[in-house]
């Protein structure tokens, strides 16, 4: 990337990483093989975000919606979920990667469960990359989630209903020490946010490019950002 735009990084990265299973179709390959390949795409991705400095990445691994998938499929996801946590985790951790997953962790099997648990707690102090997966995750249902926790707190007397304004339900959220969402990526051409961040998104700029994700590479990341750096955010003001 040029000097001058990388002064213009997004500081939150949201990425939907969509078309693993129409790259295994294209490929004459079980679904499974597009998710695995879909995870080489992820490291290297991981990787640059890390090394160019961006301060968080939140990517969307699996939707409270993907347990409609057939049963081998969705055993293959969580199968592939635990190996590559069990992988990365040293390299994710020596490059001082600070790990939280968004989502339900509770609704995972077990040793899923267990395993993101040791990663978010064995890197909770890293200071680098704030990576975040998304994972048995909806939107819809975190802002339900956030609107009961605050409900729940009013309840008590800990707070009054006059309390809660936008800050409160921010920091209610998975996502509360994190800034707004700049820039949301969806590949594979699909222009939809498919329950994803509908909160933290209200600002986003987004791409869609048609890549396949497991096709994605650091060149479609570059092309992505510059595109980022060349958008002219108003948030509803007008310029002087
Ligand atoms: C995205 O790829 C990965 C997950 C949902 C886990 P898909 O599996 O949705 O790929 P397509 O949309 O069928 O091509
Ligand atoms: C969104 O992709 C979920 C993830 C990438 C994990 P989907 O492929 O599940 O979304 P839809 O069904 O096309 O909306
Ligand atoms: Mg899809």
């Amino acid at each position: 990337m040029s000097e001058t735009n990388t002064t213009r990084l997004p500081r939150h990265v949201a990425i939907i990483m969509d078309g693993n299973g129409r790259w295994a179709k294209a490929h004459k390959l079980a679904v499974a093989q597009g998710h695995r390949q879909g995870t080489e795409a992820l490291r290297a991705i991981i990787r640059e975000s890390s090394d160019i400095g961006i301060e968080a990445l939140t990517i969307y691994a699996f939707s409270t919606e993907n347990w409609r998938r057939s049963r081998a499929e969705v055993s293959a996801l969580m199968s592939l979920l635990l190996e590559y946590f069990t992988s990365e985790i040293d390299e994710l951790d020596e490059k001082n990667v600070c790990i939280r997953i968004l989502g339900d962790k509770d609704g995972l099997p077990a040793p899923q469960r267990d395993a993101l648990i040791a990663a978010e707690t064995r890197t909770a102090r890293n200071t680098g990359l704030k990576l975040n997966i998304a994972i048995n995750y909806g939107g819809r249902a975190e802002i339900v989630r956030a609107a009961r926790m605050l409900a729940q707190k009013a309840v008590s007397g800990e707070i009054t209903p006059e309390d809660i304004d936008e800050n409160a339900f921010a920091a209610a959220l998975y996502t509360h020490d994190l800034p707004d969402v700049d820039l949301l990526i969806r590949t594979s051409g699909e222009m939809r946010l498919s329950n994803f961040l509908l909160y933290q998104c209200a600002y986003a700029e987004m791409e869609f490019p048609t890549v396949l994700w497991p096709d994605f590479s650091l060149a479609d990341y570059h092309a992505a950002l510059e595109a980022f750096a060349a958008r002219d955010r108003r948030f509803g003001g007008r310029k002087q």
